[in-house]
């Protein structure tokens, strides 16, 4: 007999309201931390949920091209905040004032701060060199590692664990300071940490940097461009409103 329990969901039910909720929730609530970071010390079954979900991403092929380097040793966090304040300085030079300045104000990491530092890296070779989806477009891969990457962040929201990207690093440091192999690529340098606060908008529209576009602007009908088509009428109507997840 194939009778289900009652009151026992399996994974593949759909889901209910209140899951919906929950979901869409931690999509509108994610923020990219880099302030506001607690001293309190991410618990281990937290920390391997956080992974646990990222690892559950979908990539090209099945090929799982991701590794996750956990960091809590402070030499190594310090020589990563160095090369950030190298590349931060040089960055600086390609925008002129006033915003350079400006630039210059913002808060952009947490690598000091926050209790644990992740580098999630790319290996084009697990599972190489043929990989089912990625012949034609090898960025695939990449993407992938990206996939793993938003999975983490939203199962750290959804955990109450704030999360900063930083990619104002160099690579070469990055790879030598981890000793990574030569053909791993460092995708991304995770700063992660409970928080006191997460912000209701990015801390960049906060600031005035720049704005959050509009849904209608970014989405186009059957061709580039194309923001008006008659068949599409409806949802062109409900793109313009915001979403309330409640
Ligand atoms: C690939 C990537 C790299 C980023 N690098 C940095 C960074 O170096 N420093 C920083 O403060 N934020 C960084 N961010 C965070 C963005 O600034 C942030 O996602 C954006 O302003 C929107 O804010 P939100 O994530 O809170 O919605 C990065 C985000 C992504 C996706």
């Amino acid at each position: 007999m194939n009778k289900k329990k009652e009151g026992v969901k399996k994974l593949t039910d759909d889901f209910s309201e209140e899951e919906k909720r929950g979901f869409y929730k931690a999509i509108y609530s994610r923020r990219d931390v880099r302030s506001h970071f607690t001293s309190k010390p991410i618990e281990d079954d937290v920390l391997s949920k956080i992974l646990h979900a990222a690892h559950h991403a979908p990539s090209v092929g099945f090929s799982q091209p991701w590794n996750f380097i956990l960091i809590k040793d402070s030499e190594t966090k310090k020589k990563i905040k160095e090369s950030f304040e190298e590349e931060k300085n040089h960055s600086s030079q390609l925008v002129e004032e006033p915003k350079r300045s400006k630039y210059l104000s913002f808060k952009l990491e947490g690598i000091l701060e926050s209790p644990v530092n992740l580098c999630v890296t790319y290996d084009p070779t697990k599972f190489g060199p043929f990989v089912i989806g990625r012949t034609s477009i090898p960025e695939a891969g990449l993407y992938s590692v990206c996939c793993a990457i938003q999975n983490l962040w939203l199962s750290a929201r959804t955990e109450g664990v704030g999360l900063g990207w930083v990619s104002i690093l160099s690579n070469k440091i990055l790879k030598d300071v981890l000793s990574l192999p030569g053909h791993v690529v460092p995708v991304a340098y995770l700063c992660l940490g409970y928080v006191d606060d997460f912000a209701e908008k990015p801390d960049l529209e906060t600031a005035g940097w720049l704005p959050r576009l509009e849904l209608k602007d970014v989405v186009f009908f059957e061709k580039w461009d194309d923001k008006e088509n008659e068949t599409w009428n409806n949802i062109q109507e409900l793109i313009k409103d915001n979403f309330d997840y409640a």
